[in-house]
């Protein structure tokens, strides 16, 4: 939507708030309906019941592909830049995407795939990725992407979990100087995947791969055998509105990740519009979002957002480290991008690579910046603004989770006056609100709590996949009748939010998010690991790192030893993402007489701030606390 004043947003959200219901169903009017739906609206937070645009009748993909291809079947939707720079990079036109959509689509269908079906995907990032993904959806399928960086056991509980019966993955994939052995990590998480029948696997690194008779087939084959069946078309499958379009797992506080549910139509203009509002994106733009198509910043801001609005996007397989720490800014120039979307955890680690790399590069192309996963520091906003933005790009802090589907709180780039560390005002539409611990609103300016949203956005997960009971419990009771975000929050003299970090035990580590219970359970299945505590550290580039506490009395032959399984231990459980930065091993932890681990002086030891470490009388032995204090990493 185009705002083109501070006055005009204003004006536009005060009409979002009094009447939210007319204001989505004049946004939702833009995509494309196969039937116009009958009820904008029905909702409680109670259960929670929400659906919007019910009966509906609609394929997301018909807003994202096919519409476009009458005025601009011809402009680029995906740019394509490959983990290594000699690489040649491709493009893929609407029509060019629409097409390739359709084939695999009707692989899919070939391969017994049909609407409802629970399809995983374990991909590099290649167009392939975004093929795949459109591809399920336009059968009326439902994706559950799993990042390249998740272990087989991560991917077989996901797939247990949806009890999916397709995998779409390859051989291996490029990240930087290493090698994803993709294929081989399916292999092992489906030793315990009965439901699975299918997997698709795309060519990608020319690894040797084992190939199951009656359960692999390689996509280039099948891609070949539609081709030979003469009717590439394949028409998009008739979705309702509050169908099921992906799962997208996180982590929470407890227990393992939960597969939060976004449906076809809501998801669809609401990524759709925050994507057009917040960049003011204009046609002919080259938007690149360096995020990967296995978080929710990738679904929303790489292929469905984009896509719908008919911008093209750049899609990029490496880091912003390898083969060097140009390798941004070479793709911005090669590019001529205009607007880059990127997170904090990039911008630390390459300010630290000084501004000689950067300064060789022409950057003039860009008019717009972005930032998402955590709090964007001030320092980091500088510099992000003078040496990368030259001082005239707006930096747009969006704010959002899994769970919203879409931005929330973000500047309206050239509209919304900046303020660095400030993720600012909501987006039209969205109604946060601060409660203190007994759920009372907060109100009026310069103050702090717990960030709540209480009203629907079209964009906000359904459900939790399999267990609506632990959707309710956990976004929808702490606070009644409010949606609970996890994240503290404070909001300014200006009435400009500040996001402060989680309240919860969630970490947030380069812009991942990862439970501390999950990593616990991890460390713990450790065979010389008699209990551990985890807690998160402030770490200059990822933000947050994990900090692991760890009591293990009989250690295998050297305690760097113990803590290297321990470390292996925990990237086969979840993944490298997960491993602690730091293991100190104790003899005992800090626990109440009740039994309850005090996170609260862990954190304050991690931090290196035991000055001050509060009362500890209620601990059921003090001591332990002088001995962690001195053995602290
Ligand atoms: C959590 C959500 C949304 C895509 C990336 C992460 C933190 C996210 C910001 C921001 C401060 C932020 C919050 C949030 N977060 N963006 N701009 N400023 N904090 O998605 O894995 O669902 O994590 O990331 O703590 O709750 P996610």
């Amino acid at each position: 939507m185009k705002i083109s004043s501070f006055t005009e947003y204003q004006h536009i959200y005060q009409q979002s708030v009094e009447q939210p219901e007319q204001f989505w169903a004049d946004v939702a009017d833009q995509y494309y309906w196969r039937k116009k739906w009958d009820k904008t609206l029905e909702w409680n937070f109670k259960e929670p019941n929400i659906k919007w645009f019910q009966g509906g009748k609609l394929n997301i993909t018909e807003s994202c592909l096919d519409r476009h291809l009458e005025t601009n079947a011809d402009t680029p939707a995906i740019i394509w830049e490959p983990n290594d720079p000699t690489e040649a990079h491709r493009v893929l036109t609407y029509k060019q995407l629409h097409d390739k959509v359709c084939q695999f689509a009707n692989v899919l269908k070939n391969n017994g795939a049909k609407k409802g079906d629970r399809i995983c995907i374990y991909m590099p990032m290649v167009p392939e990725l975004a093929i795949a993904v459109l591809a399920s959806a336009r059968i009326g399928a439902v994706h559950s992407v799993v990042f390249g960086g998740f272990s087989a056991q991560s991917i077989a509980d996901r797939i247990k979990d949806a009890e999916c019966n397709i995998v779409i993955t390859a051989d291996g994939g490029f990240r930087g100087a290493k090698d994803l052995p993709l294929k081989s990590v399916i292999d092992d998480a489906l030793v315990q995947c009965p439901s699975v029948k299918r997997v698709i696997v795309l060519t990608r690194s020319h690894t040797p791969v084992s190939m199951i008779k009656g359960r692999d087939v390689w996509w280039e084959d099948e891609v070949k055998k539609v081709e030979t069946q003469g009717n590439p078309a394949c028409p998009a499958e008739e979705m309702d509105a509050e169908d099921m379009l992906f799962i997208l797992y996180t982590s929470g506080s407890t227990g393992k990740p939960k597969g939060v549910v976004h449906t076809c139509g809501g998801y669809m203009v609401y990524t759709g519009y925050t994507f057009a509002t917040a960049f003011q994106y204009e046609p002919g733009e080259v938007y690149f979002c360096t995020a990967d198509i296995g978080w929710i910043t990738g679904h929303s801001y790489i292929v469905y957002g984009p896509l719908s609005q008919g911008a093209t996007a750049l899609m990029f397989e490496g880091v912003p480290t390898w083969p060097d720490a140009g390798r941004l800014w070479d793709i911005v120039q090669k590019f001529k991008v205009n607007i880059l979307y990127t997170a904090p955890t990039a911008i630390r680690s390459l300010m630290g690579f000084g501004t000689d790399i950067v300064n060789k590069y022409d950057l003039s192309s860009l008019t717009k910046l972005g930032s998402v996963g955590e709090p964007l520091n001030e320092e980091a906003w500088h510099w992000f603004d003078e040496n990368i933005g030259h001082g005239h790009c707006p930096i747009v802090d969006t704010w959002w989770q899994t769970e919203t589907g879409g931005f929330m709180i973000s500047p309206i780039a050239n509209v919304t006056p900046l303020k660095p560390g400030y993720a600012s005002l909501p987006l039209p539409g969205v109604q946060p609100i601060l409660v203190d611990e007994n759920g009372q609103e907060i109100q009026g300016n310069n103050v702090s709590g717990n960030l709540c949203i209480k009203f629907p956005w079209p964009g906000m997960l359904r459900t939790t996949y399999g267990d609506h009971e632990r959707c309710r419990q956990t976004y929808f009771s702490t606070y009644p009748d409010l949606y609970f975000t996890g994240d503290g929050c404070l909001r300014d003299e200006d009435g400009y939010y500040r996001i402060t970090g989680r309240v919860d035990d969630v970490l947030n580590v380069s812009g991942h998010r990862i439970g501390t219970a999950e990593v616990e359970n991890a460390i713990n299945m450790h065979s010389s690991v008699v209990e551990s505590a985890v807690v998160g550290y402030p770490h200059e580039i990822k933000g947050q790192g994990v900090y692991a506490f760890v009591i293990s009395p009989e250690k295998h032959e050297s305690e760097e030893l113990t803590r290297k399984d321990i470390l292996m231990t925990v990237s086969r459980i979840i993944g490298p993402i997960a491993k602690p930065d730091k293991i100190q091993f104790v003899t005992g932890l800090p626990k109440t007489r009740s039994g309850k681990i005090m996170r609260r002086i862990l954190r304050k030891i991690a931090e290196g701030d035991t000055s001050n470490l509060g009362d500890t009388s209620t601990l059921l032995d003090p001591s332990v606390v002088d001995e962690i204090k001195d053995g602290a990493l």
